[in-house]
């Protein structure tokens, strides 16, 4: 079978002497979703931040496209299409709504209005508030402004971090809505979600994680189906 689009693959690697990561394993197809659930402090986040650059790895590699980018930091992966929108700090609150969007759009050279308008159109509520300072948005809006910020590099991956944190049901329904819609247009997504049982049916491929290894890894409905995961993940 040919090699996913991104791969990190084996992951061993933590933030100081001691590993979080054990032999960890996240991938993503072209224009599908992964969705990465667990327990917290399961390493999650961590393996994210791995596949991004932001830890160093003691084992495994990082493979984008057949190239390894192992040893890129998160800017050159971010040249390279990657874009990843963490679990907090994921705005600028004194900024605008446009000016959050300009700054996601801070590597490129090109005219970026074309993109801006394909982020307003996705999320109509930006272009009401795009002169009002991110801070005073709701939290699903602000996570739209995240989303919008990361869509601005015009990535090939769109890496999310518990995306739909606090929100209400309806907004990440509605917000899902989105992300698939992104996900047609050809970017891949990977993402962590606390709201494993919607986000599972979503995914075309899940990933269970515990204690910073792979416990079950299989499409998202074979994951919701499987009497196991849903007895010790999903809440019966
Ligand atoms: N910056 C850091 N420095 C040291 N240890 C950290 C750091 N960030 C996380 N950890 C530790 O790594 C482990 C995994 O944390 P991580 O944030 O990856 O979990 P998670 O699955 O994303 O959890 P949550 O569902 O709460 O977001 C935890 O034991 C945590 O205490
Ligand atoms: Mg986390």
């Amino acid at each position: 079978m040919a090699e996913p689009f991104l791969i990190g693959e084996a992951m061993t690697g933590g933030y100081g002497p001691v590993d979080i990561l054990h032999a960890c394993t996240i991938a993503v197809e072209k224009g599908q979703i992964a969705v990465i659930v667990g327990p917290n402090g399961a390493g999650k986040s961590t393996a994210m931040k791995a596949v991004f650059g932001m830890l160093r790895l003691r084992g495994g590699h990082v493979k984008l496209a057949g190239e390894d980018i192992t040893a890129l930091s998160p800017q050159a992966r971010v040249a390279k299409g990657m874009a990843f929108v963490p679990q907090t700090h994921n705005i600028f609150t004194s900024m605008t709504v446009e000016e959050n969007l300009e700054m996601g759009a801070f590597l490129r050279r090109d005219d970026i209005q074309g993109t801006m308008e394909q982020v307003y159109d996705l999320f109509p509520i930006l272009k009401q508030k795009r002169y009002q300072a991110a801070g005073e948005l709701s939290g699903g809006q602000r996570q739209q402004v995240a989303v919008g910020r990361a869509l601005m590099t015009q990535p090939k991956v769109l890496m999310l971090d518990e995306p739909t944190a606090g929100v209400s049901p309806i907004v990440m329904d509605e917000l899902f809505d989105r992300i698939i819609e992104v996900a047609r247009t050809g970017i891949s997504i990977l993402m962590v979600e606390q709201n494993a049982r919607q986000a599972l049916d979503i995914a075309d491929k899940g990933y269970v994680l515990v204690q910073g290894a792979n416990r079950f890894t299989d499409t998202g409905q074979a994951l919701l189906a499987d009497p196991e995961v849903r007895r010790s993940f999903l809440g019966g």
